[in-house]
């Protein structure tokens, strides 16, 4: 018994596989099936034939074909209307590799009630398929046309399919510009598993483009110039579960039913900026998404299947705890934040307020500063000419720290979905222009004026090694080409602003970006080692019991102490940072860079007021005179003015 069966089997296997019956003869001009090839035949392939045309009707003789394969036949131009039409038993076509294809007639694939299969790949002339070329083809599950020259989207509304599991593909045909109004409306009544429109020209997807089909997987990956997907595109469409608009332009999520969404897939979407609120997607698992950032809203949605957040944030102390967890399960999202991009704001809330005090008080206090010196009446100093710079520095920083601050509170909570726009943006780059640029100039400064200190009172008894205003010109115009090129160089490619939020060149992937890094903190260093150097000089000379000015002694050594100590509280955790970054070691995370960006970074800018104008004699004398000059505190600029002349 068991061996009939399988006799049985076998012979069915081998009636199955019973190879596709070719034509032998070598057929030139219009295709005419030889009378020797039997009417039972049911496979048949037409391969590497000279011939032209397929007429209508030219298998009506085989009633019995169920596959038919028409490749490769180079001279091949058209497949006329009716070709293929009424053959009871067909189930698949394949037509690939005919180079010269140029047209499908009306009606070439019609009446055809058990066709399945309909495959139209690689004839790069086919540039017109008639719109009445497919008709009533009820059983069509897989529907092909791919790399051909087709300039419109061909007409699928008279198949009527009502086969389960459709799915479409059409993909390289990169003279397609447009997905029409209705594209797919009449290719099937069922749910549509996958359109693909993979990697063809598609510039605009319609109004009611996907009209009147349930669509699980839609992919448009790999249009490279899809811009804009009309905002009713899915009216009338329903279920789509994936969507995947990988390697688009689009610059916004399509209006589909997000809530049904299951997987999103838009990996290189690079101008895929911002997505929507992430309540939205009510029933999302997957998402492969390009940009980290983007990923930061999906970690804190729990669901429990009906879109809530988790009632219960912390699983492991529910079950410690024996209490049952509700239901939940966690979007997968991909790419994961890194190290530069974590998922928060770019302040946190009590870094946040300080942030304000410390910017505000470097504005208003440098531009004080700025204004007395530059208001005063008396003549310009080579002290005064440095003071100016270093006010005008720190009040580049100033600026730095509102741009900062005010991003942060125009973003607060919802910076992942900025995060793109403004690491990228300009913004960004002039912000990290204005800190590195006032930070160089501020060192630069503070280096000059400790240098011009110490020249001043080491040499103070020879008046023909005096500094020239003309000297600190030039100086300081040294000054200004440094740092200007120091915070240009992050914006032309070497290092770059937009790595991190607070747009700090942390940027250390290329041997460039890692030179400029340790440069410019070797830099620092070397001024602040060249700044102690001065003071200690100085102290030694002021100490000396035959100096001149002994008596000012202990107040210059407590000033000194003081400069010192700000500077290098302003510098060493800076320092420490960019080792750690330039030698790629995380020593520190971004998120307690913005600790030492608030607390040390900026102190320079907000004390360089105090110690060097608001606590001196000379400041504070043309500030009076200047106020007196608008008619307030008259009788202390009096004070000053007779102390001022008296001791000339
Ligand atoms: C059909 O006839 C041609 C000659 O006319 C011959 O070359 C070919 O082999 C025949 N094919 C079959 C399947 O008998
Ligand atoms: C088609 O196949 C059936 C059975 O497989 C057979 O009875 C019939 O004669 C065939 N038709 C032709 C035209 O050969
Ligand atoms: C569709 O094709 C089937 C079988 O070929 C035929 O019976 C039916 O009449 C056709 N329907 C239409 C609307 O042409
Ligand atoms: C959408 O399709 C329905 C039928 O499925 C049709 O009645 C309607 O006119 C179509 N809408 C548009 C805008 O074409
Ligand atoms: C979106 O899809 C869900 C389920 O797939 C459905 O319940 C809901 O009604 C749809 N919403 C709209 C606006 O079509
Ligand atoms: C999406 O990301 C997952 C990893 O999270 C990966 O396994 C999967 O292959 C990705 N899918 C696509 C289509 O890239
Ligand atoms: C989901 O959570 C909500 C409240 O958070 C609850 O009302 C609902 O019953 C839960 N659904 C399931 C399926 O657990
Ligand atoms: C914890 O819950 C399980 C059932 O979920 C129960 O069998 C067990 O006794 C509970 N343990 C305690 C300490 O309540
Ligand atoms: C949780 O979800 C899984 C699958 O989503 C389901 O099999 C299971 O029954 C659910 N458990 C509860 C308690 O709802």
């Amino acid at each position: 018994m068991m061996v009939v069966i399988l006799i049985m089997f076998m012979i069915a296997i081998m009636k199955t596989a019973s190879p596709c019956r070719r034509i032998e003869q070598d057929l030139s001009g219009v295709l005419q099936i030889p009378s020797n090839v039997s009417s039972s035949t049911n496979c048949l392939s037409i391969m590497r034939k000279q011939i032209t045309a397929i007429p209508g009707r030219a298998f009506s003789r085989l009633q019995n074909l169920t596959r038919l394969v028409i490749s490769r036949n180079d001279m091949l131009e058209n497949i006329n209307a009716f070709a293929f039409t009424r053959l009871p038993l067909l189930t698949e076509i394949y037509i690939s590799d005919n180079g010269a294809l140029r047209s499908i007639k009306a009606s070439a694939f019609s009446d055809l009630p058990k066709l399945q299969t309909i495959s139209i790949i690689n004839a790069i002339h086919l540039i017109h398929i008639h719109s009445d070329a497919f008709k009533n083809i009820t059983r069509l599950k897989h529907l092909e046309i791919s790399n051909t020259g087709l300039k419109r989207f061909p007409n699928f509304a008279k198949i009527h399919s009502t086969a389960e599991s459709f799915q479409f593909e059409m993909k390289d045909n990169i003279d397609i510009r447009r997905v029409p109004s209705n594209a797919f409306r009449g290719l099937c009544t069922q749910h549509i598993s996958k359109i693909m429109l993979c990697r063809n020209g598609i510039k605009k997807v319609a109004s009611d483009a996907f009209n009147g089909t349930k669509i699980g997987s839609l992919s448009l990956k790999g249009n490279k110039q899809l811009t804009h997907i009309n905002r009713n595109a899915f009216v009338g469409s329903s279920e789509l579960e994936i969507l995947d608009i990988s390697n688009t332009a689009l610059k916004s999520l399509p209006r589909c039913n997000l809530s049904g969404l299951l997987v999103l897939i838009a990996e290189s979407a690079h101008n895929l900026k911002k997505l929507p609120d992430v309540k939205l997607f009510t029933k999302l698992q997957r998402a492969n998404l390009t940009y980290p950032s983007h990923c930061c809203p999906f970690k804190k949605i729990y669901r429990n299947g009906s879109g809530n957040e988790n009632p219960c944030p912390n699983p492991k102390i529910y079950k410690f705890l024996n209490l049952s967890c509700p239901n939940f399960t966690l979007v997968t999202c991909t790419p994961t934040k890194d190290a530069f991009n974590p998922c928060e704001d770019i302040m946190s809330v009590p870094l946040r307020a300080l942030m304000w005090i410390i910017s505000v008080l470097a504005l208003v206090g440098n531009a004080a500063v700025l204004l007395v010196l530059l208001g005063s009446r008396s003549k310009l100093t080579v002290p005064r000419f440095l003071m100016c710079h270093l006010a005008f520095s720190d009040l580049c920083m100033g600026i730095y720290l509102i741009i900062i601050a005010t991003v942060d509170m125009l973003t607060r909570g919802l910076y992942y979905n900025w995060a793109i726009d403004w690491q990228t943006g300009l913004g960004c780059s002039v912000a990290g222009f204005f800190t590195v640029f006032a930070s160089e100039l501020s060192v630069f400064t503070l280096t000059a004026i400790t240098l011009e200190r110490w020249h001043t009172i080491t040499h103070a008894l020879r008046l023909d090694r005096k500094l020239r205003l003309r000297h600190a010109c030039v100086v300081m115009t040294a000054g200004w080409i440094f740092s200007s090129i120091a915070a240009l160089l992050p914006t032309v490619g070497v290092s770059s602003y937009g790595k991190v939020s607070i747009c700090l060149p942390m940027d250390v992937e290329s041997p460039m970006a890692q030179v400029y890094v340790v440069s410019l903190l070797l830099f620092n260093i070397l001024a602040f080692f060249c700044v102690c150097g001065c003071y200690l000089s100085i102290y030694l000379t002021v100490r000396n019991p035959s100096s001149v000015r002994a008596h000012a002694d202990t107040r210059v050594a407590k000033r000194m102490a003081v400069l010192i100590f700000t500077d290098f509280v302003c510098m060493a955790p800076i320092s420490v940072f960019a080792v750690s970054a330039a030698l790629k070691l995380p020593l520190i995370t971004v998120s307690d860079a913005k600790l030492l960006l608030v607390l040390f970074y900026p102190i320079n800018s907000c004390s360089n007021p105090f110690l060097y104008a608001f606590f001196t004699h000379t400041f504070r004398r043309d500030f009076f005179l200047l106020t007196a000059r608008f008619g307030l505190f008259k009788t202390r600029a009096q004070i000053y003015r007779t102390e001022s002349s008296s001791c000339q």
